[in-house]
């Protein structure tokens, strides 16, 4: 599930191939022009879209949208790859124990936006993403991954965003694969 440009989704499609036990069956956008659902066809991957604009004041109808968009492609394991609604718990227990999200921060630490900036404002020496599972609480799921990077004199948010970004893409694919396999083991990169 995408709002954007759907880079941590190309990096999920493409390892998933070969030997890998699972495979892309939807892109769910809830964005319509989102940069990521042309980069999703281009891979031959179904997409589909449930714009939230169209249910302004009624996130149980929203919800209830995503889930039926869902159950018609059926996945086992949903992964939230930039996806930027908040989710309650009419979705999360619908899917319960199934569904996986990429945060850019060192989970505990700054759930919600601005990661980056936060990051820097608190003077971090280190930043990171973590994937994990997806509860009722925000960003607050048990965490089955993370990579960590240094921050570096003279970062913006935008350029500590770009070094997390890189990590993201080699983090998603090496939690999903383990997680498909029944592996709950946290993979800890840099
Ligand atoms: C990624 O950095 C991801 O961690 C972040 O949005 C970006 C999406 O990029 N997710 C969140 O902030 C979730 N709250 P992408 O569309 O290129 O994968």
């Amino acid at each position: 599930m995408i709002s954007g440009s759907g880079s941590n989704m190309v990096a999920l499609a493409e390892s998933m191939a070969g030997d890998h036990p699972a495979r892309p069956v939807l892109v769910l956008s809830n964005v319509p022009d989102a940069g990521g659902l042309a980069k999703a066809e281009a891979l031959g991957i179904a997409t589909a879209v449930v714009d939230h604009r169209a249910f302004k004041g009624d996130r149980p109808g929203f919800e209830a949208a995503l889930t039926a968009a869902l159950e018609a492609a059926a996945p086992d394991v949903i992964c939230l790859a930039g996806f930027m609604r908040i989710l309650t718990r009419r979705f999360t227990g619908r899917w319960a124990g199934r569904v996986l999200n990429i945060h850019p921060s060192l989970l505990p630490k700054y759930p919600g936006l601005h990661t980056h900036a936060r990051a820097l404002d608190a003077g971090d020496a280190e930043a990171g993403c973590s994937v994990h599972e997806v509860t009722e609480d925000l960003d607050g799921g048990p965490v089955l991954g993370q990579a960590r990077v240094p921050v570096l004199p003279g970062d913006t948010p935008d350029s500590l965003a770009a070094r997390v970004l890189v990590e993201e893409h080699k983090l998603y694919p090496a939690v999903l694969r383990r997680f498909v396999a029944g592996d709950r083991t946290p993979v800890l990169l840099g």
